[in-house]
Formats: C-alpha cells, sequence, structure tokens
C-alpha cells in the first residue's frame, strides 16, 4: 500500500497524486460517467490538474483515490465536499473509473470507510447526496454503505432530450452508530 490514508478489507483510500491525473481524466471524459457526476463538459488536464490541487487547498473537501489493496490498483475516486463545520453536514461523491470494477461491491466499501471518518473524526452529523433517478446501481451502492432515500426532487435533472428525478439519499450519525460499523474499529 502507498500512503494509505484509510484502510478496509479489500481496498484502501489514499491521497490523490499528480501520476493520478491520466486515469481520472480518462473515466471522468466516459460520458456515461460524466453524466452521472452532473458535469456536462470534458475535463481538460489542466483542470483535472487545477482541480486535483484545489481539493488538498480546500477544507470543505475531503477526496481520496479508491485502491485495490491486491495489485495496488487504482479504480476510482470518492470524497466529502461541502463540508459545513456549523451544520455539521456534507456531501459524498464517488466514481469507480474501471468498469470491469463495477458490481463487486467495492463502491459500498469505499463510502463505509469515508462514512466512519466524516462521522468519527470530523465529528459530521449528516452525510448525504443527490443521484439521478435513473441510476439504480449507484442507489443500490449507496443503500448498501447504509444511505436511505430522504426525498425526490421532481424533474430535476435533464438528459437525452427530457427530465428526469433526482433523489437526495442521507445517512444521520444516530443510523451510523445503529448498524455498529466503524472505520476505526
Ligand atoms: C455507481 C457506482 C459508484 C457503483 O459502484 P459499484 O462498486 O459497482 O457498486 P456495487 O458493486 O455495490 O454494485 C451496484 C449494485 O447495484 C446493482 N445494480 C446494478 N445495476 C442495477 C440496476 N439497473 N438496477 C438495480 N440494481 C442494479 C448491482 O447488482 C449491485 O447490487 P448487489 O450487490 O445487491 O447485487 C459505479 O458504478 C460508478 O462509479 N458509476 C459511474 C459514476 C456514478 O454513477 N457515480 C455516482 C453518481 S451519484
Amino acid at each position: 500500500m502507498r500512503n494509505p490514508f484509510l484502510i478496509g478489507e479489500r481496498i484502501y483510500l489514499r491521497p490523490l497524486e499528480e501520476e493520478d491525473l491520466d486515469c481520472c481524466m480518462r473515466w471522468i471524459n466516459d460520458p456515461e460517467i460524466l453524466t452521472t457526476l452532473g458535469r456536462r463538459f470534458p475535463m481538460s488536464r489542466a483542470l483535472e490538474r487545477e482541480w486535483i490541487t484545489s481539493q488538498y487547498k480546500s477544507e470543505k473537501d475531503l477526496s481520496l483515490a479508491i485502491v485495490i489493496k491486491d495489485g495496488d490498483l487504482h479504480i476510482g475516486n470518492c470524497g466529502l465536499h461541502q463540508i459545513d463545520y456549523v451544520n455539521r453536514n456534507a456531501e459524498f461523491g464517488i466514481m469507480i473509473g474501471g468498469k470491469d470494477n463495477w458490481g463487486h461491491g467495492y463502491a459500498p466499501e469505499a463510502a463505509k470507510l469515508i462514512l466512519g471518518y466524516g462521522f468519527d473524526e470530523l465529528n459530521l452529523h449528516r452525510i448525504s447526496l443527490e443521484v439521478y433517478s435513473q441510476n439504480k446501481r449507484a442507489q443500490r451502492a449507496y443503500e448498501k454503505a447504509g444511505f436511505t432515500h430522504e426525498g425526490t426532487k421532481r424533474e430535476a435533472y435533464f438528459r437525452n432530450g427530457r427530465y428526469y428525478d433526482n433523489l437526495i439519499m442521507g445517512i444521520l450519525r444516530s443510523e451510523w452508530r445503529k448498524d455498529g460499523t466503524s472505520s476505526l474499529e
């Protein structure tokens, strides 16, 4: 493991580095991934570099690379964003870039590590996200991590010439505790 920050069973999370730029750009410019992240413009190398740098300068963002321990393979990124230290909440985001790595439960494992860090170390009260209604794969992955569906933003997302709903999903610290899971155990 290189520079691990949070360590799980099969994966670990580490800081993003300059050398991750090429992978990140390839993943994010895949149209299927780009739109699910709510981004509409392609990402240039310069912008991606700026984004990685901005993440480490910001106290409102914690962005990490997801790496499979076996083979030290970087498969995606995840993080907490818009961290609000007054209301103690944050937004969760994730992307598994290599599609061969979809469906192996890596996203829920990464999400649980970040949730544990958010609740146990950053003392957050609530972590939430928004997901496009057709992105069933993501919804299922989030449910497995402990998020529940809290509400629906009707026709908030435009794609392929029509509007779709966005779902709001969230998890409270009390629900995380009830689940009995912690990245720090
Ligand atoms: C969404 C994403 C993070 C999920 O990661 P993952 O590691 O593949 O997640 P999982 O391994 O838990 O697999 C997803 C689950 O959804 C299920 N699933 C897949 N397609 C589905 C569908 N069309 N309907 C319902 N469930 C579906 C899978 O069967 C699996 O559930 P199971 O373990 O109970 O069988 C990953 O696919 C990704 O990065 N996609 C592109 C970016 C993105 O969508 N990010 C989220 C933006 S909100």
